[in-house]
């Protein structure tokens, strides 16, 4: 067989190879918008399955929309409450195995990027005659913060039963959503559990104030308590599910 081409066999392929060269600019052209896209990836789109990705803070946040806070009561608690202390410590102690401190706005630690959503925002007011302090925690209730179709139904109800966090959430029975490594299989429930506010009575830091939330309350959670006299200064505190122990700056009462 001979190796030189004729010019039958050039006139031949000419139009393949123009063809060719025709396809692949149009190849590169369309590449080129899809790099071009300032929109960044879209999830659960084309052919590339959805990605799940860590929850960040903007996914989470959920703004305060003037909803009256959950009223913890209307008098004040006779102190110490130990359910609350057994509670609270509980929750510091998983922080310290967990992750190290408690996370604030100023050291948030591996949450960095997580601050808006999770410092808890604290208020004092006068009602009834008594001095009351409100926290809000701008984040999601029951959801997993990730893309809501791919996640939340099918997340939640594999690992907690709503209705059962009704009757466990306010027992004090334990804590039991220890933050796990992001896992799309098996993600928690995402939610503010606990919101609490220690104070010194006494002499001695005390929990002044704690409130359990179920899955299922409104977003974002917030909670009003009552405090006992002669209080200066209070911390309020407030577990995520996924990214555990946040607290406020001392609010000087
Ligand atoms: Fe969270």
């Amino acid at each position: 067989m001979s190796t030189r081409l004729n010019r039958r066999d050039v006139v031949r392929a000419f139009p393949i190879v123009l063809m060719g060269s025709a396809l692949g600019g149009l190849g590169r052209f369309l590449a080129g918008c899809s790099e071009e896209d300032p929109g960044g990836p879209i999830r659960g789109s084309g052919t590339t399955p959805y990605a799940p990705v860590p929850p960040t803070d903007q996914d989470e946040y959920v703004a305060p929309n003037g909803a009256p806070p959950t009223n913890a009561g209307d008098a004040p608690p006779t102190l110490p409450v130990q359910t609350w202390e057994a509670r609270a410590r509980q929750l510091e102690e998983e922080q310290a195995r967990l992750y190290g401190p408690v996370f604030t706005r100023a050291a948030p630690g591996s949450m960095a990027g997580k601050e808006n959503s999770h410092e808890p925002q604290v208020t004092k007011l006068e009602e009834g005659g008594y001095k009351k302090v409100v926290i809000l925690v701008a984040h999601v209730m029951g959801k997993n913060g990730l893309d809501a179709g791919a996640y939340d139904a099918g997340a939640d109800s594999g690992v907690r039963d709503a209705s059962a966090d009704a009757d466990a959430a306010r027992s004090d029975a334990g804590m039991d959503a220890a933050p796990p490594a992001v896992d799309a299989g098996s993600l928690p429930v995402h939610y503010i559990t606990t919101m609490y506010l220690r104070a010194m009575v006494g002499g001695k830091d005390t929990v002044v104030g704690l409130w359990e939330f179920a899955s299922t309350d409104p977003a974002p959670p917030s909670v009003k308590f009552t405090l006992p006299p002669g209080i200066t200064e209070v911390v309020a505190y407030e577990w995520c599910t996924l990214h555990g122990l946040w607290k406020a700056n001392p609010l000087a009462i």
